[in-house]
C-alpha cells in the first residue's frame, strides 16, 4: 500500500508553542504548512509550564491575531521583588524602563495556538510516531510518520523546521554541529496549590537554605518552586514537609509568610543550560527549546521560542513568498544574537539567587554584594527589568 503524500510550502516537526506559532505566521503571509507532534493535544494541554511572557510576546500574540484572552485572563505585573536577608527589594519595571510582562502560562498559549490554528483551517497532526525527516539538503525535504490513526503519512516540503522541543530529534540532522552545554549542580522543585496569592508580585528569594520562587496561577491557585538536588524524588515530600521548606526559604524580619493551602501537583524541574550552532543546515531550521534551552529563572525558554518564530517566520516569508533565498543564511545570527543574551541573564539569574554547597564564605558574601549592588542602584536594577521584560523583537 502506497502511503498519502501531502504537499505543502513548509513542514514543521513539533506543534507546542513555537510550531504553532510558525504555523500560524505563515498563514498570516500566504504560507502554507503542516505540523506534526508526537504527544496528544491534551498532553501537551497537561504539561506545566513557565508562566511569564514578555511585553512582546503578548503583542505578538495580540497583534497577529492569535487571541487577546491574555489581556482578559492574565496578569500584568509591572514589578517582582528580589529577597534576600529577609528582607523583599521591589524592582519596578514600568518605572526603570516604561514596560512591564505578563503572568499568563505557557499552556493557555498553546490553547490559544491550537484553537487559532484549528479556526483558520490550519494542518496540525497531534499523537503520531515514528517520526523521521528525510532529504534536509535536497529540493523536496519532508517528513515521514504514522498518524494517530495507525496510517503511514508522508509530508513533502520545500523548507523543514525542527521545533520539536529540548529532546529534539530533527538536531541530529545537523551535521557538523557545536553544541555549548552548561548543568547546574541543582533543579527546582515545583508545586501547584489551592490558596490565594501570598502577595501582589512574584518574588524571587535568596536564603541559606537556597533559592524560592513565590509564583502565581490565578487568585485561587499558586505556583511556587524551590531549589532541590537533581535527584530529589517527589515522593519524598509530604506537603507538610514542602510547607515547611518553602516557609523557612521566605522567612524574615518583617514576619512574611506563605498563604497555604492543598497541593494539587508536584514535580522535579530539570536545569541546564544548552545551546546549538547553527541553527540552521540546508533546508532545515531549528527554532525554540530544539536548538537552546535555559535554566528557568527569568522565564526566558518560551519567550525566547516566539522570538525566534518570528525571525523565521520572516526568514520563510522571504525565502517563500520573495524568492530570496539567501535570506536563510542570516538566520542563525539573527536568533542567536537574542539566544546568547538570555542565555547569560537566565544564567546570571540562577547564579545570583541560588545556593551551591561548594560555595564559601567568600562566594556568600559575593553574592549578597551583588544582590545590595542591584537592588541599591537604579542602573543594576534597570538591566534586570529591561532583560526580564523582554529587549524588544527586531
Ligand atoms: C514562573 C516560572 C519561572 O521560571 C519564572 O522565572 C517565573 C514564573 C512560573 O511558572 O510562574
Amino acid at each position: 500500500m502506497t502511503r498519502p503524500v501531502t504537499r505543502t510550502q513548509v513542514g514543521i516537526v513539533g506543534a507546542g508553542p513555537a510550531g504553532l506559532m510558525l504555523a500560524h505566521l505563515l498563514h498570516r503571509a500566504g504560507v502554507d504548512s503542516v505540523a506534526v507532534d508526537s504527544r496528544s493535544r491534551t498532553e501537551i494541554e497537561q504539561t506545566h509550564r513557565a508562566g511569564i511572557l514578555e511585553r512582546d510576546s503578548v503583542r505578538l500574540l495580540v497583534d497577529s491575531g492569535v487571541s487577546d484572552r491574555v489581556l482578559r485572563e492574565g496578569y500584568q505585573h509591572e514589578g517582582i521583588a528580589l529577597r534576600f536577608n529577609g528582607v523583599s527589594h521591589r524592582i519596578d519595571f514600568e518605572k526603570l524602563v516604561g514596560s512591564s510582562v505578563w503572568l499568563y502560562p505557557q499552556t493557555d498559549v498553546f490553547m490559544d495556538l491550537a484553537d487559532a490554528r484549528a479556526r483558520d483551517g490550519g494542518d496540525v497532526r497531534f499523537g503520531v510516531t515514528d517520526t523521521r525527516v528525510v532529504d534536509t539538503t535536497g529540493d523536496r525535504p519532508g517528513i515521514l510518520c504514522t498518524d494517530a490513526d495507525g496510517l503511514e503519512q508522508e509530508i513533502r516540503c520545500d523548507i523543514l523546521v525542527g521545533a520539536d522541543g529540548s529532546r529534539s530529534m530533527t538536531r541530529h540532522e545537523i551535521p557538523d554541529r557545536r553544541q555549548y552545554y552548561r548543568e547546574y549542580p541543582f533543579a527546582w522543585f515545583g508545586i501547584l496549590c489551592e490558596a490565594p496569592p501570598s502577595a501582589p508580585e512574584l518574588i524571587y528569594t535568596r536564603s541559606e537554605r537556597g533559592f524560592a520562587l513565590i509564583s502565581q496561577r490565578t487568585d485561587a491557585i499558586q505556583r511556587m518552586y524551590f531549589q532541590c538536588p537533581p535527584d530529589e524524588q517527589v515522593e519524598d515530600w509530604s506537603s507538610d514537609r514542602i510547607w515547611e521548606e518553602l516557609q523557612s526559604r521566605v522567612a524574615g524580619e518583617d514576619g512574611f509568610q506563605l498563604k497555604e493551602g492543598r497541593i494539587l501537583e508536584k514535580s522535579v524541574l530539570p536545569f541546564r543550560s544548552f545551546v546549538c550552532e547553527p541553527m540552521r543546515y540546508g533546508n532545515l531550521l531549528l527554532a525554540g527549546d530544539a536548538a537552546h534551552t535555559v535554566p528557568p529563572t527569568g522565564a526566558k525558554g518560551l519567550n525566547l521560542a516566539l522570538a525566534d518564530v518570528r525571525v523565521l517566520a520572516e526568514v520563510l516569508q522571504q525565502v517563500i513568498v520573495e524568492g530570496r533565498r539567501e535570506a536563510l543564511d542570516d538566520y542563525t545570527s539573527r536568533a542567536l544574537n537574542r539566544v546568547w543574551k538570555a542565555q547569560h541573564f537566565s544564567y546570571w539569574m540562577t547564579t545570583m539567587l541560588h545556593a551551591s554547597d561548594d560555595a564559601g564564605e567568600f562566594d556568600v558574601r559575593r553574592q549578597l554584594g551583588e544582590l545590595e549592588t542591584l537592588t541599591g542602584s537604579e542602573h543594576g536594577a534597570a538591566y534586570l527589568a529591561e532583560a526580564y521584560t523582554g529587549w524588544p523583537h527586531g
